[in-house]
């Protein structure tokens, strides 16, 4: 396989490393947590392989929020292994998928590194950036294997309403694929989000993780959720190929935070909303800037508007190199630079408010 290394993690932050960053609004997760903070005791844990499928417990507590079965739901490496896992287990070369773009770049990349061919349904900021699920069922073909959607959306934020996410599941069973819902930012959604799409109907696959709302990507603790028993056969099969199980320390930290979240989400939820605040009425003082409202997550793409007078490059020059400040440029979605990744979950208030002015200052200097 030939694997290429994609922008968005050649250019991440913690390759570049953090320190040479002042304002990080490159992040599209919450504030990382600090494991102190935290306060669990892992003495009695035995560092054994666990259960295949995951944890027990936290299967089971996933499984009761999602109304499916513990069987149902498969821990994974990060949602990132579970996307990979989905990949390689549903297409082959030469098979057909069509998939949003922009998105997160691996629901892309893999597809293509497989030698999947590839159907996008581009959104458009002119759009609203909409998820739009007759459009999708039209560009169904017959030998279309796989649709993949991401909701909430990366990078945009957008979402897919309940309706409308039946729509598409009710299109996609009639026309025998499967459908991928990646659903890393469910838990960010500003409004109550529809049930779990893989909750719905058994050829739906649905991806999550603890990365984003909770601040915990250093655990790498996601999951895959499938009601077809046959299917899950087959993804269980290709994790135990690639982990044989979860890290157990992983797991059980994931497992001790899970049951206590509620501790955790209102301040982080109510600091979400603080901060998302603060960037729209930011964006609403900026005039060269444009950008479509987020229905959740703690990212939003603004675009630089064309009549702005902008050099893109010297932008982006002046706000790394001058201002030690990071956003995430669109070309890490396979989009023009003119539009930009703003993270507003990551950085604290003082650093998003100074990374946002940095902003302006830096397009003040890229204007002809
Ligand atoms: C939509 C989406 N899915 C999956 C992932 C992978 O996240 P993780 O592996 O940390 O759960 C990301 C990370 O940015 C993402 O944006």
């Amino acid at each position: 396989m030939d694997y290429q290394r994609m922008p968005i993690e050649i250019e991440s932050p913690e390759q570049i490393g953090y320190a040479k960053i002042a304002c990080n609004l490159t992040e599209s997760s919450f504030r990382d947590a600090r494991f102190a903070d935290l306060n669990l005791d892992l003495r009695a844990l035995v560092l054994s392989y666990g259960d295949h499928r995951g944890h027990p417990f936290l299967r089971a507590a996933l499984a009761a929020d999602y109304a499916v079965a513990a069987n149902d739901v498969l821990l994974t490496v990060g949602a990132a292994s579970a996307l990979f896992i989905v990949a390689t287990s549903l297409l082959e070369r030469g098979e057909r998928m069509l998939v949003l773009r922009p998105n997160y770049a691996t629901n892309i990349e893999t597809p293509r590194t497989l030698g999947a061919e590839i159907d996008f349904i581009d959104l458009k900021f002119d759009d609203g950036f909409r998820i739009d699920a007759r459009r999708i069922a039209a560009m169904i073909r017959p030998d279309t294997k796989l649709v993949s959607i991401t909701t909430p959306h990366n990078p945009t934020g957008v979402m897919l309403g309940e309706s409308e996410l039946r729509q598409l599941i009710e299109i996609t069973r009639i026309r025998g694929c499967f459908l991928l819902v990646d659903e890393t930012y469910r838990d960010m959604a500003y409004q109550s989000p529809p049930p779990l799409a893989a909750s719905i109907a058994a050829h739906v696959i649905s991806v999550a993780s603890l990365s984003k709302t909770y601040g915990l990507p250093g655990l790498r603790l996601g999951w895959l959720v499938c009601r077809d028993s046959e299917r899950m056969h087959t993804l269980l099969a290709a994790k135990e190929q690639i982990f044989i199980c979860g890290s157990a320390l992983d797991e059980e930290v994931a497992w001790q935070y899970f049951r206590r979240r509620e501790n955790f989400l209102p301040a982080i939820r109510a600091a979400i909303v603080r901060h998302r605040d603060l960037t729209l009425d930011w964006l609403a003082r900026e005039a060269r800037l444009q950008v479509v409202q987020p229905a959740g997550g703690v990212v939003c793409f603004p675009r630089i508007r064309a009549d702005a007078r902008v050099d893109i490059e010297t932008f982006y020059r002046v706000l790394n190199d001058k201002y030690a400040t990071f956003v995430g440029p669109g070309h890490w979605f396979e989009q023009e630079r003119a539009l930009m990744r703003i993270g507003f979950g990551w950085p604290t208030t003082a650093e998003l408010t100074q990374g946002l002015a940095n902003i302006s200052r830096a397009l003040d200097e890229a204007t002809r």
